[in-house]
């Protein structure tokens, strides 16, 4: 099967790698030359654990390529995915859709007998409608469908995710369209993945409520956490107990330093923004942006309180700044709004983070980027914890303790201990609802 992959980002890549390697002859267009001079020369420009190793060997098997000339892919193609971008349009929260409706423009300029036009992007509710009106204002001659496959893949975990989903969620308006999505996902099908088929609307609201319930979740048990703080009790130790329930289920129950990300600071705005245009206002995404807000900021408090009420010309050791491990997305990350409200209060900020620095040197100014936590811990006064990579997960706190000039360490994703760090040496210690 031909396929046509527009837009070669995070979500675009990993389809159109992992597409091939069902067997799919895939092409993948961007329209940012660096992007695709970059994959033509068989380099990934993202960090993604996987995808270098995937992508070359359905290059080398000749079943994958990039080019910028949407055009030439569409045409022939009997599915086109659209895997744009679609952020938080300026001022007013709603999704910005001005990515995926040029991309249906330029797709029905060039297609050519029947195509399946796809939706992979997360778009609000009535997109995937508009995406059709406007192919057929544009060529009221074409023989297409539209479907909509919202793409639930993690960052850092996104190949496993593809080849191996809980779910594939696709909307159709035809058996047309339904028989060549059927075609697209046979292997997974095969492999007795469920694969749900509904309308484009339901497929729609599909993700966006799937988001916003992890995004509640994760800020329910934040909020939890802070009242464990005021009463002492152990957020940890609440996750677990409330986790082992099989109707509440133990993921999305680490208390930290707020959700952030490529996807749920945006989505659940979008969300909110649809409830108000249709006079249903989504109540609990509102309250749980809010929150998550909140909480964000609480944890520049934390750090604060910590160096003894003020980080002025004190040196900040934050390990981690990626919204979390294994992916160089800094996408509304935590660390943005911590560690710029940390050097505006004085602080020296060091920061280590094994891929954090090709997009973070930009977002960051005024950090000195260092690639070794015990490297950056020398003289410190105060170090950080706020992503979670796996070489942060077994510090040698002793060591980090005898470097630092005062060691102290808010702990934002509770990976140590008050106890141990302690007993290691540290005079300091705090970590999130416990
Ligand atoms: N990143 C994730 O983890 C994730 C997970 C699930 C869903 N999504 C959704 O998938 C969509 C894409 O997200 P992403 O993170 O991959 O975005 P991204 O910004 O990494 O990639 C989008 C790419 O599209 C390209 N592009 C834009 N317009 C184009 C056009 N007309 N022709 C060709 N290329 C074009 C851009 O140059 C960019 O490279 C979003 O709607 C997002 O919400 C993302």
């Amino acid at each position: 099967m031909k396929i046509a992959m527009i837009g070669t980002g995070y979500v675009g890549l990993v389809s159109g790698v992992c597409f091939s390697d069902f067997g799919h002859e895939v092409i993948c267009v961007d329209k940012d030359p660096r992007k695709i001079e970059m994959l033509t020369r068989g380099e990934v420009p993202i960090y993604e654990p996987g995808l270098d190793v995937l992508m070359a060997k359905n290059v080398a098997a000749g079943r994958l390529s990039f080019t910028q000339d949407l055009a030439a892919a569409v045409e022939g193609a009997e599915a086109v995915f659209i895997a744009v971008g679609t952020p938080t349009r300026r001022g007013d929260g709603h999704a910005d859709l001005t990515y995926v409706m040029a991309a249906a423009e330029e797709i029905a300029a060039a297609m050519s007998g029947y195509t399946v036009v796809v939706t992979k992007s997360t778009v609000p509710v009535g997109t995937n409608s508009a995406v059709e009106r406007t192919i057929r204002n544009a060529r009221p001659d074409a023989d297409f469908d539209v479907a909509s496959n919202p793409e639930f893949l993690r960052e850092g975990a996104a190949i496993d995710d593809f080849m191996r989903p809980d779910r594939v969620v696709v909307g159709v308006t035809s058996d047309r369209g339904r028989d060549i999505m059927g075609e697209v996902y046979r292997p997974l099908f095969l492999r007795e993945f469920p694969v749900i088929y509904t309308d484009l609307e339901t497929a729609e609201m599909i993700k966006y409520a799937a988001n916003a319930f992890l995004a509640t979740k994760i800020t329910f048990i934040n909020e939890i956490a802070r009242l464990c703080e005021k009463v002492g009790a152990d957020v940890k130790e609440v996750a677990r107990g409330m986790g082992l329930d099989g109707r509440i289920g133990n993921k999305f129950l680490h208390a930290g330093p707020g959700y952030g990300g490529s996807c749920f600071p945006k989505d659940t705005q979008a969300l909110a923004r649809m409830g108000q245009d249709h006079a249903v206002p989504m109540q609990i995404t509102e309250t749980v942006i809010k929150v998550n807000d909140e909480i964000k900021r609480r944890m520049i408090d934390k750090i604060v309180d910590l160096c003894d009420g003020s980080v002025n010309g004190k040196v900040v050791v934050v390990l981690g700044v990626t919204f979390k491990p294994n992916t160089d997305d800094m996408r509304d990350a935590p660390s943005l709004t911590i560690v710029p409200a940390l050097v505006g209060a004085g602080a020296k900020v060091r920061v280590v983070d094994p891929q954090g620095a090709r997009e973070g040197t930009l977002l960051l100014p005024g950090v000195n980027w260092m690639d070794d936590a015990y490297k950056a811990a020398q003289k410190a006064d105060c170090l950080v914890l706020l992503t979670e990579w796996n070489e942060f997960r077994a510090l040698d706190l002793k060591r980090l303790a005898k470097k630092m000039a005062s060691p102290r360490m808010a702990d934002l994703r509770n990976i140590y201990n008050a106890k141990d760090a302690e007993k290691a040496g540290f005079e300091g210690y705090t970590s999130v609802g416990r």
